[in-house]
């Protein structure tokens, strides 16, 4: 307890101590209702109990009082999946200051909206640069205009940072987040392909060993690359589906996340509705429309433990709807082929359709037909989808 008590006033006078390493950590705080708004724990403002935090390893709840603790997190930030009736208020992940021992994370939350029926968006690759920024803005009016709660951006957020340097990724990463901070409602982000950094080494010229290599640079800027919240009755599941051999990305749903999503939906109600959003799709007729190409950087097949794949859709889906099985999973969402549509199995297993948006940053031409621009509304009433429109963006 003394060498804590004299880490905290050297921190406080400014003199640098040496880092803590993720092990030796405690993270504590409380999440509370910010009754005025403030983004301060007054007197006034109650503990809210039951909500989930968590460090994309272990989630623990918050206790009457609104108090949690979560001790030697596996990552350098932790969130807060936000709970139904409320909206947190600022970011919903914030890092781990590896300066201190024990470190206090708040996480305030405003009651919200009590509305039997809302609407959210989905948009997809908006490979935000220079050249896009104007298909950004579009973005931006339509969605302003359609006001919904929220939007989901399921990756291909930035140009490229595949075969970049760090510079030039970083500078992109930079404009995606002041663009999105511009949005008046919440935007939950998961990485596309385009997001991770570095890997195709022989372009980027960055070694494996930088500290931003691969999936670390999309945490650094936009916090976990899988996590859950709650919205008007419906448990969201934001996952990175985009995982990489060597060279070359692939779609995967790695062996953490599905231990996190088995933690996570084991305290959900099985009645409750799931909504996942990843990159590369589960499944789509992207894959058909796509010709056939066996070159790189963009060819059909990957070769992982010596047995080809698929890379555009995540060859171990069926991984995910496994854990899922028994709960009510109606939609899972997706990007990356820059063509709305839908798929569905007649037989009803699983009871899942699969839908992908198109892109936000200009048509496409695939499979011999013109692909337009566009985002996908869905409307939910009392805790159901119960409307699902493609919106073009001109
Ligand atoms: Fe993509």
């Amino acid at each position: 307890m003394k060498a804590k008590t004299l880490t905290a006033v050297l921190v406080a006078l400014g003199i640098s101590v040496s880092a803590q390493t993720l092990s030796q950590i405690s993270v504590h705080g409380f999440v509370y209702n910010d009754k005025n708004n403030n983004g301060v724990r007054d007197k006034n403002d109650e503990g809210i109990k039951d909500v989930m935090i968590s460090d994309q390893n272990a989630i623990v709840k918050t206790n009457t009082d609104g108090s949690y603790r979560l001790d030697n997190p596996a990552a350098k930030y932790v969130f807060a999946i936000q709970p139904n009736n409320y909206v947190i208020r600022g970011s919903f992940w914030k890092e781990v200051a590896t300066s201190q021992a024990e470190v206090n994370i708040d996480f305030p939350m405003l009651p919200a909206p009590r509305t039997s029926s809302f609407t959210f968006v989905h948009a997809s690759d908006t490979h935000l640069s220079e050249q896009s920024l104007p298909r950004m803005k579009k973005l931006k009016s339509v969605v302003d205009s359609l006001k919904p709660a929220f939007m989901l951006v399921t990756g291909d957020l930035i140009k490229d940072a595949l075969r970049v340097s760090e510079k030039e990724a970083t500078s992109l990463y930079e404009m995606y987040v002041r663009e999105i901070g511009k949005f008046s409602i919440p935007v939950w982000n998961v990485p596309g392909n385009h997001e991770i950094f570095g890997i195709e080494r022989h372009k980027s010229l960055v070694s494996e060993d930088h500290p931003l290599y691969g999936k670390k640079m999309y945490r650094k800027y936009l916090g976990p690359d899988y996590y859950s919240f709650f919205y008007g009755g419906i448990h969201f599941i934001g996952l990175n589906s985009v995982d990489y051999h060597d060279l070359w990305y692939y779609g995967n749903i790695d062996s953490a996340q599905l231990r996190w999503i088995e933690r996570d939906v084991s305290s959900v109600d099985k009645s409750t509705p799931i909504i996942t959003f990843n990159h590369i799709p589960f499944f789509s007729g992207g894959l058909s429309m796509s010709e056939y190409s066996d070159g790189e950087p963009g060819s059909t097949l990957i070769t992982i433990d010596g047995k080809k794949q698929y890379r555009h859709v995540v060859t171990n889906a069926p991984a995910v709807l496994e854990i899922t099985k028994n709960h009510n999973y109606p939609i899972a969402l997706a990007g990356h082929f820059h063509a709305a549509q839908k798929f569905a199995l007649d037989s009803g297993v699983p009871n899942t359709e699969f839908h992908q948006t198109a892109a936000v940053v200009g048509p496409t031409a695939d499979g011999g037909f013109q692909l337009p621009s566009g985002i996908v509304v869905y409307t939910v009433t009392n805790g159901k989808v119960t409307d699902r429109k493609f919106i073009k963006l001109k």
